[in-house]
């Protein structure tokens, strides 16, 4: 990571035309002010393709990053071109398909393809993939192209939710993420089968989204440049606020828009983080975020965020968690007839308790406090008592502060006792803040614990 490429000059990737192997297609003339339009335009995408029933999803991928104006060369595993026949993506990329290590024009195609991408992204990504992936192994063309890459990595996994869910193949993600790979998905929803659960790839336009980000934040120095402060740290985000059922249709909640979390995120990314982001909200994800988890109650947001924590250099718990939910939300929807029930509500678990008690060695906890008295005094304690590192108190009864509005002021208090005051300013200015306070006390990578 962080390595300057060697990228080839001239038409990337492919020697020039063959009679029998991969011929590269002269771009099309780009009209006037195109490269808003084609932000890829100029940059080689390695598009993999692995063995899963989502395959045939990586034609619309396809499409897409070749709209964007990227040069497009696509890569299938043997088993992927059971599910989707090669020639869809000779048609539609930028040069054929390449599906083997041998019998390829080019001497050695896994070197050529990896030095001559700009992002390799694999869609849908199998737990098989993965695996190899994570373990170094490089039997297929696919697998040994990643491993002779240095450019930035999007995998995109797809698979049944117990394939999903097993340790195996989360234990590999969190190898690759540990490597600076950028995960993308699986999105909840209908599988193959009829089965419906987490597992599903995520959507071809995000895919697509995500490659632009990079490639975006890699020439800003961003994501991957020089100038990342966050490179290879993964960094969880919550954001918005839960909802609590009173009955089949109705639910207690606050007013948090989940704004200033999203501004957190793409901070984050913006700095080079893998950024894991769990929220309640149906806002526009920022392009770029690796996993985006969406959540309702806090019983929800806990089960999402809790398997998740130990892997985060730094988890920013912007959310807000409901403190109540009610003893006994109805399965139907109650009758107005009936008149108004009474609620009995019960404590919700505190898990922030349990992240500030379960740290691992290194990471970094920040809480948020949404107060509207004895601001600074009501939340260092809660920086106390929860064992955080920084807490960023707002007063959310202040003229454009807080909850729903695009402006914050905070206070940020840190446990070595610093406290700072950051003026009213956009979110994405606070989460600036945030996240300079954050880095400034992260320790350094690959530091002895
Ligand atoms: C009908 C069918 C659907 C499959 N769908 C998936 C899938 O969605 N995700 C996955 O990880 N494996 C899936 N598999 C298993 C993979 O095809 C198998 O692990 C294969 O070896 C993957 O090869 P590859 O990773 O080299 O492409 C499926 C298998 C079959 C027969």
């Amino acid at each position: 990571m962080g390595v300057p490429r060697r990228r080839p000059e001239g038409p990337q990737i492919t020697d020039g035309p063959r009679p029998e192997g991969p011929t590269t297609r002269a771009p099309l003339r780009q009209p006037e002010g195109a490269a808003t339009s084609q932000p890829l335009a100029g940059r080689t995408v390695v598009l993999g393709v692995a063995g899963g029933i989502a395959a045939y999803k990586a034609v619309d991928v396809c499409r897409r990053l070749v709209d964007a104006g990227a040069h497009v060369a696509p890569v299938l595993t043997p088993d992927a071109a059971r599910f989707v026949g090669p020639l869809t993506f000779s048609a539609l990329a930028s040069e054929p398909v390449r599906t083997t290590l041998w019998d390829s024009p080019e001497p050695i195609p896994h070197t050529r393809l990896g030095q001559g991408a700009d992002v390799v992204v694999v869609a849908p990504a199998t737990a098989r993939l993965l695996g190899a992936y994570a373990a170094g192994i490089s039997d297929d063309l696919l697998t040994a192209t990643l491993l002779a890459t240095r450019a930035p990595v999007v995998v995109c996994p797809a698979m049944h939710t117990e394939m999903w869910e097993h340790p195996a193949v989360q234990d590999n993600l969190v190898t690759l993420r540990r490597r600076g790979v950028h995960v993308v998905g699986p999105a909840v929803g209908h599988l193959a089968g009829g089965d419906a659960g987490a597992g599903r790839l995520a959507e071809p336009a995000d895919i697509v989204a995500a490659v632009i980000a990079l490639v975006r934040a890699a020439g800003e120095g961003g994501a991957r440049g020089p100038g990342g402060d966050l490179q290879g740290r993964t960094v969880l985000v919550t954001a918005g606020g839960t909802r609590e059922a009173i009955d089949a249709v109705r639910v207690i909640t606050n007013r948090s828009s989940g704004k200033q979390g999203y501004a957190l995120a793409e901070e984050a990314v913006a700095r080079g983080a893998s950024v894991i982001l769990v929220t309640t909200v149906d806002r526009q994800v920022p392009p770029g975020v690796a996993e985006v988890v969406r959540v309702v109650s806090a019983a929800d947001m806990q089960a999402a965020v809790m398997p998740r924590a130990p892997q985060a250099d730094v988890v920013l718990m912007a959310a807000a968690v409901a403190d109540f939910r009610p003893k006994a939300p109805a399965g139907r929807k109650l009758k107005k007839e009936d008149g108004p029930p009474p609620i009995l509500l019960e404590p919700t678990h505190d898990f922030l308790v349990d992240l500030g008690a379960s740290k691992p060695v290194g990471q970094l906890l920040v809480g948020f406090a949404a107060e509207t008295d004895d601001v600074v005094a009501n939340a260092r304690r809660k920086l106390r008592s929860k064992r955080l590192d920084l807490i960023v108190a707002n007063d959310v009864g202040a003229p454009g502060v807080g909850f729903e509005h695009d402006t914050n002021r905070v206070t940020l208090l840190g446990g070595d006792g610093t406290e700072s005051s950051v003026p009213l300013a956009t979110k994405r200015d606070i989460a600036r803040a945030v996240l300079d306070a954050v880095v400034r006390r992260l320790p350094t990578q690959g530091a002895a614990p």
